[in-house]
């Protein structure tokens, strides 16, 4: 396999740059963006382009239409938020394939940038087709993926599209991001610390897994916690246990005593009978969880610990909330640890926060800004942490 070649080995001049970025983004009820970041990190690629005189043809999804037109999952408001931002036009096309694609590609001028319409509206996107996949890769001479949040999906304009371009490069979000993902499973900043959260252990496996591997300590919060718990006897109430996996969780904890290298469980924990604003909550100690109430999130007494093992680190990991977060009642342990977290990059202490959940409750207290890197690829992040190949790149470097 080649070395993953960059933008910036490749000449752009008075070319067709295909680039694939991902401007699926959450939006309101009405269709309006709530959360440009996406856009806003694909703009050094795109200008990049433009100023050293190559035409930019985007290619993106939004959603999940299955094969089928879906006029609310249209790239209409994407395409004018990123004309605002550039500064510029972009015309949005009404396809991804097809004559009036194919003419009004052919005939793109040096400066000139398209968005083509979301390329899951093909049934063949997803079933990575390279006849597909070959019409996408006709419209320019290079292509640049610097969807790092899709590089996990096997699809025709991650995958496919490589074999039909002259070269096949990634893009600068894209590389950013590798980059701090390897700096993660190469880390030789030490002491290295994950903290996991999230509600289940079942879709992180893989990657408690991974990173026990190489870290030098864990913390382990949120959900996912009690099904840890209950490896070890300790009443959970009416917390969420996956007993399938109790078996795994046991023999990590084993392992960690083996390896002599710790994993945190919470100390305390708030709990409620019921999940909503209107609960009551109160908070019980590690082995006191009542029969009738579930754990909601961390308690007082260990987001102090976490935070005490937090401050020994050079680099730490963030995956996952530490409660049900989006209940502003059962959010004080999430938010707790993301202000600890962004006081330790002050600190010199490299913060790494990757996965949707984790990326909202930060955005949600402001904090984005103060975390070293927010990577925008939440199933992708966990992936490439996990050690399972990632089709995207692989495409790439097979080129
Ligand atoms: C994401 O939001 O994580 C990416 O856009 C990938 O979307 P998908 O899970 O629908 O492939």
């Amino acid at each position: 396999m080649n070395r993953l070649l960059t933008l910036k080995d490749i000449n752009v001049s008075n070319k067709k740059i295909i680039v694939r970025v991902d401007f699926n983004l959450p939006v309101n009820e009405t269709g309006e963006i709530i959360d440009d970041t996406r856009i806003k990190f694909s703009i050094p690629t795109i200008n990049y382009i433009l100023e050293r005189g190559g035409a930019v043809i985007l290619i993106s999804h939004f959603g999940r239409p299955q094969g089928t037109f879906v006029e609310s999952l249209k790239l209409t408001s994407a395409s004018k938020r990123l004309s605002e931002l550039l500064g510029k036009e972009v015309k949005k096309l009404s396809d991804c394939i097809g004559d009036d694609v194919k003419r009004t590609c052919q005939k793109m001028k040096p400066g000139d940038i398209v968005l083509l319409e979301n390329v899951r509206f093909h049934t063949e996107e997803e079933e990575n087709d390279l006849l597909f996949a070959k019409e996408l890769g006709s419209l320019g001479n290079v292509y640049v993926n610097d969807a790092f949040s899709v590089a996990h999906r096997k699809h025709a304009s991650v995958c496919g599209i490589c074999r039909f371009v002259e070269k096949a490069v990634a893009g600068f979000l894209l590389e950013k991001e590798i980059g701090y993902m390897n700096s993660i499973l190469g880390s030789k900043e030490r002491p290295l610390i994950a903290l996991l959260g999230g509600a289940k252990v079942s879709t992180k496996i893989d990657l408690i897994k991974s990173l026990f591997q190489r870290v030098d300590e864990l913390l382990i919060g949120g959900g996912m916690a009690y099904t840890f718990f209950a490896g070890l006897n300790i009443p959970t109430g009416k917390s969420l246990v996956e007993q399938e996996y109790i078996n795994t969780a046991k023999d990590i904890l084993l392992q960690s005593i083996a390896d002599e290298k710790p994993i945190y469980l919470p100390s305390d924990h708030v709990v409620a009978t019921f999940v909503s604003e209107g609960a009551d909550t109160t908070i019980v100690g590690k082995k006191n969880i009542p029969g009738t109430q579930r754990a909601v999130d961390i308690g007082p007494q260990t987001a102090k610990k976490f935070s005490n093992v937090l401050k020994k680190a050079s680099c730490i990991f963030w995956n996952g909330p530490m409660g049900i977060f989006e209940i502003e009642k059962f959010s004080k342990g999430t938010s707790e640890i993301a202000k600890v977290l962004a006081e330790l990059v002050d600190k010199g202490v490299k913060t790494i926060v990757g996965g949707g959940d984790s990326v909202a409750a930060v955005a949600k207290l402001g904090l984005s800004d103060k975390m070293t890197h927010i990577s925008t690829g939440g199933g992708a992040s966990l992936e490439f942490l996990s050690g399972v190949e990632i089709p995207g790149l692989s495409a790439l470097m097979k080129k």
